[in-house]
């Protein structure tokens, strides 16, 4: 089994009915980013950035993951050291259909964080301003997300796993959001044959060897299958 770096984004998701962010209809043309996924956003109206996160971890929870989820979660236990699971998604669908190691990049919607201290912890069902912190008491809780502007999580791990991968391998992902839009670049670079899964060109097919269309649902469990024969 070669090595392969595995990047899912919203789209793998979507069949489970959690929404993506720049399809039509999408996230991003229901709420203004800037409000709600910046860090200024979120000292402007910190109540508004937790309604928008506690509505999508509600989504979450009423979600199932879906069949490629499963069909991902299956390679990745075949083959533990040879598939690195990043994903750009702040849902847990993956690790819900058995995935092991997850490499959240982007944070996660179940886990919340102390903008005074650090300290992160379970995030409850809803999270207010007022939460006091449980390590340092200070009321500047927030959802465990990265937004736009801040770095994300586990890039130098990330970035060892694109440089020694044989295979890259988009899923559902627009290609539209840095760093992570950068990645087929850097995995080529270094040798890899690169492969997009996604239901419609995204930014960067253009960059990508080979092209698989379609949902998610369908695809990927078909490509998992050919991979573990
Ligand atoms: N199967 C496969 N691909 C799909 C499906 C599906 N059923 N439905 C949608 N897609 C594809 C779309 O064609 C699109 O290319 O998934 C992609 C979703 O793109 P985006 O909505 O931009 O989501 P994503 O690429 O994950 O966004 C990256 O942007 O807002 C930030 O932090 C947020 O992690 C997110 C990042």
């Amino acid at each position: 089994m070669r090595r392969v770096v595995i990047l899912t984004g919203a789209g793998v998701s979507a069949e489970s009915g959690l929404g993506t962010f720049r399809d039509v209809g999408g996230i991003w043309s229901q709420y203004d980013l800037s409000e709600v996924a910046t860090p200024r956003g979120f000292a402007r109206d910190p109540g508004l950035v937790h309604e928008f996160y506690n509505a999508r971890r509600a989504n979450m929870r009423a979600a199932e993951p879906n069949a490629a989820h499963h069909a991902l979660a299956r390679l990745q236990r075949a083959h533990p050291s040879a598939v690195t699971l990043v994903t750009q998604n702040i849902d847990d669908l993956h690790e819900r259909a058995g995935a092991g190691a997850v490499v959240h990049m982007h944070g996660e919607l179940s886990r919340a964080l102390c903008a005074a201290c650090g300290a992160r912890w379970d995030a409850p069902e809803l999270m207010h301003p007022a939460d006091a912190c449980p390590a340092c008491g200070a009321q500047a809780t927030r959802p465990d997300v990265v937004w736009f502007g801040e770095i994300p999580y586990r890039m130098d791990e990330i970035g060892r796993a694109l440089a020694r991968c044989e295979l890259f391998v988009a899923v559902g992902t627009s290609g539209a959001v840095w760093p992570a839009a950068g990645f087929v670049a850097e995995a080529a670079e270094h040798g890899a044959e690169t492969l997009e899964i996604n239901l419609e060109p995204s930014e960067t097919s253009g960059l990508f060897d080979r092209h698989l269309r379609g949902p998610a649902t369908r695809v990927v469990p078909d490509w998992v299958e050919t991979l573990l024969g």
